[in-house]
């Protein structure tokens, strides 16, 4: 590695630490594009976490707890909120503009504010300015469609779409594949990490 490279890898490296400087713990190779609002009070982010803010801002914070998982992708304009618990899996991806809520905020006729915790199932993809909202859990490997509400829990291994999201069809995988989102870093046949064979 070249001394303009060295640099540059100090560089991010102090951007990463500055950034998620919030976080009680952070994993190996986390990368930050950007100047996301991380400040989060009880947050703790596992290994090859990538995060992006750009032509909008994203945030991860509020006092509840947050535990991202490994492999963890959070694109622009994201907001993560919580009061309660917010748990993310690992290798789940959230596309731009979701926004993952665990406190409704504001009560209605008279109530205090719904809270309850929210779980994105390892390998799931939600797509862009899709809203989970309080107390849902969602399985593994779904997929959440764009602009999807998702009101209540969903099943493993499904695509989910609309408001309020509803089922559209179950999702079948190649063996060995963990993600419902493929990019060239996944595990899934014909990744990076996992060549197809030469013919
Ligand atoms: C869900 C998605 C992946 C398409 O999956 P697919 O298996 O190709 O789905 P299809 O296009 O065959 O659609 C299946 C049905 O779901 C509906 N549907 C698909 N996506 C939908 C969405 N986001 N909202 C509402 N309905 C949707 C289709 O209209 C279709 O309905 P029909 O059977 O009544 O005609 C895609 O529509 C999507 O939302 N992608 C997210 C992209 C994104 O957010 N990228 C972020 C980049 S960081």
């Amino acid at each position: 590695m070249g001394f303009s490279e060295r640099r540059a890898e100090r560089h991010k490296r102090r951007h990463v630490r500055e950034m998620l400087a919030s976080a009680r713990t952070v994993g190996a190779d986390a990368n930050v594009l950007g100047t996301p609002l991380v400040n989060g009070t009880d947050l703790e982010i596992g290994d090859r976490f990538q995060i992006i803010s750009g032509h909008r801002l994203t945030t991860l914070g509020g006092p509840g707890r947050i535990r991202i998982g490994h492999g963890v992708f959070i694109n622009a304009g994201v907001v993560v909120y919580s009061d309660v618990a917010i748990t993310i899996e690992d290798d789940v991806a959230l596309a731009n503009e979701v926004y993952v809520m665990d406190t409704s905020s504001h009560g209605i006729e008279g109530r205090e504010p719904y809270a309850a915790p929210v779980v994105i199932g390892a390998g799931t993809w939600v797509g862009a300015r899709a809203i989970v909202l309080p107390g849902v859990t969602i399985g593994k490997r779904v997929v959440v469609g764009a602009g999807a509400v998702v009101t209540k829990d969903v099943p493993d291994e499904v695509l989910v779409a609309g408001n309020p999201a509803r089922v559209i069809r179950p999702l079948t995988y190649p063996p060995h594949c963990q993600r419902a989102w493929h990019d060239i870093y996944c595990f899934c046949p014909g990744s990076l990490r996992n060549p197809l064979p030469q013919s």
